[in-house]
C-alpha cells in the first residue's frame, strides 16, 4: 500500500518517517531545499531518535502533489497558524482534481472545518486524526497515546483505524469528526488551564517569599486528588493557538469562555513578571538569554514559534535593556536572522562574562 504525506514539518516529518517503515511514503513539500535534504538523506531535524528511523524508511519526497495519485491514503499536516487553513484547502482543492482515495486532515482545524470540505470536494473521502504529541517528541509518543481517529461512518473509522492498528497503534472511536476535532482542541486548552493555575498559583507563593515547587510539594503530597503542575512559562506554536482557536469557536457558538481566556491573559501576566523580577535583580546591566525556543533548552527544540522567552525578551527591550540572545539548538543562519528580527544582538562568548546571562531551563527562566 502506497500513502501520502503533505506538509513535512515538524510533526508531519516525523509521521511519515513512522509510516514508511512499513509502507511505500511520498511525502510533497513545498520547500524544495528540504524535499532534496530528505531524498539525499541528508535531512536532519531535532525530533528524537528520528535518525536510524530515517534510515530505514520506505520514503520519498517531491514537491509535486500530483505524484500522490497512486496512493491508497494521503495524511496533510500542513500549518494552521492563526486560524489560517488556506494550505489545507488548497491542497485539497489540487488532491480532488485527481485523485479519489481517503485524505486524513491531521493538522489542528476549527471544528466543523473538515465537514466543510468534505461537502466542498466531492471527489475524495475525508477523515481528521489529529496529532496529539508534542514537538520534539513525535516518534518517541507515536504508541504512547491512543489515536483519534475522526470519520463521518463507521466502515471509514474501521479503514483509517486499521492501518494505525497495523503499526501497533492504539484508537479511539470519534463519529462524526466533530467530536476529534473538539478533543483536540479540548486536550491543548486543559493543558494551558492546568500551566495558567500553576503559573499564578507560583506567583502568590513568591508574594510570600516561598519557592512555589516547596508549597506546591506540601499541597499535593500524599494527595492523590491534587496534582498541580510545575509553576513556569509555556508557550509553542501549539497550546496557546489552539486554546485561542477554541474561545473564538465558543464566542461563535454565543458562549463566553472566561476561563480560556484568562489562561492567555495569565500567559502575558507571568512573562510581565519574569521581565520585572529580571530588571529588578540586575538593574542596568546588558542581559544575555541562554535559549530562546518555545521549549527549555534541554529539550532540544530549534522551534521558536509562539517563544514565551520571546515575550520577556520584548518586555525588556520595550524598558530600554540591552539584550543578547544565544541558543545552541538553533542553527546559527536562523539564530542571525531571529535575533534581527528581535532587534537584538547575537552573544558572543565574551558577552557571557559582562552580561547577566538568563537561562531558560526546567520550564522557567533562571537567573
Ligand atoms: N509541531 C508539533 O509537534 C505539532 C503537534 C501537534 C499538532 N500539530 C499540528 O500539525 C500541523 C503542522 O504543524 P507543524 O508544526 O508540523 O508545522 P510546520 O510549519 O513545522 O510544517 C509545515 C510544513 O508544511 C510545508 N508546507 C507549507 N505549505 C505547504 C503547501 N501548500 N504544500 C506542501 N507543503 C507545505 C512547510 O514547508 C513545512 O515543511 C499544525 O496544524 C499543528 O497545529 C503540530
Amino acid at each position: 500500500m502506497k500513502l501520502g504525506f503533505i506538509g513535512l514539518g515538524f510533526a508531519g516529518y516525523p509521521l511519515a518517517v513512522m509510516f514508511a517503515q512499513k509502507f511505500d511514503v511520498t511525502g510533497v513539500d513545498i520547500n524544495e531545499d528540504k524535499v532534496g535534504a530528505i531524498n539525499r538523506g541528508a535531512y536532519s531535524c531535532t525530533e528524537e531518535g528520528i535518525e536510524e528511523m530515517s534510515r530505514n524508511a520506505k520514503m520519498s519526497a517531491t514537491s509535486d502533489i500530483r505524484e500522490l495519485k497512486g496512493c491508497s491514503i494521503v495524511f496533510i499536516s500542513l500549518p494552521s497558524t492563526q486560524g489560517d487553513f488556506s494550505a489545507i484547502e488548497s491542497s485539497l482543492e489540487s488532491l480532488d482534481g485527481f485523485y479519489t482515495g481517503d485524505v486524513v486532515i491531521m493538522s489542528t482545524v476549527y471544528p466543523g472545518f473538515t465537514r466543510r470540505m468534505q461537502e466542498k470536494f466531492r471527489n475524495i473521502r475525508l477523515s481528521f486524526v489529529p496529532v496529539r504529541t508534542f514537538e520534539g517528541k513525535v516518534v518517541r509518543q507515536f504508541h504512547e497515546f491512543p489515536h483519534i481517529i475522526g470519520a463521518f461512518d463507521e466502515e471509514l473509522f474501521r479503514r483509517i483505524s486499521s492501518i494505525f492498528e497495523s503499526l501497533g497503534c492504539r484508537t479511539v472511536k470519534a463519529v462524526p469528526p466533530e467530536k476529534a476535532e473538539l478533543a483536540k482542541l479540548f486536550s491543548n486548552a486543559f493543558r494551558q488551564a492546568e500551566f495558567a493555575l500553576a503559573g499564578e498559583l507560583g506567583e502568590i507563593a513568591r508574594l510570600h517569599g516561598f519557592e512555589p515547587e516547596e508549597i506546591f510539594r506540601i499541597t499535593n503530597e500524599g494527595d492523590p486528588h491534587r496534582r498541580i503542575k510545575k509553576p513556569g512559562i509555556w508557550g509553542g506554536y501549539c497550546l496557546p493557538k489552539d486554546t485561542k482557536m477554541l474561545i473564538s469557536h465558543a464566542k461563535d457558538k454565543g458562549h463566553e469562555p472566561h476561563l480560556l481566556q484568562a489562561t492567555e491573559h495569565v500567559r502575558m501576566q507571568l512573562a510581565k513578571a519574569r521581565a520585572k523580577r529580571i530588571t529588578e535583580k540586575h538593574p542596568g546591566k546588558a542581559l544575555l538569554f541562554h535559549g530562546v525556543t518555545s521549549k527549555p533548552i534541554e529539550e532540544k527544540i530549534h522551534d521558536t514559534r509562539d517563544s514565551p522567552v520571546i515575550d520577556v525578551i520584548m518586555l525588556l527591550k520595550e524598558k530600554g535593556c540591552e539584550i543578547k540572545i544565544y541558543d545552541p539548538n538553533i542553527p546559527s543562519a536562523q539564530l542571525g536572522k531571529l535575533a534581527s528580527k528581535l532587534g537584538v544582538m547575537v552573544a558572543s562568548e565574551d558577552d557571557y562574562g559582562r552580561c547577566a546571562v538568563i537561562r531558560h531551563e526546567n520550564y522557567d527562566l533562571q537567573f
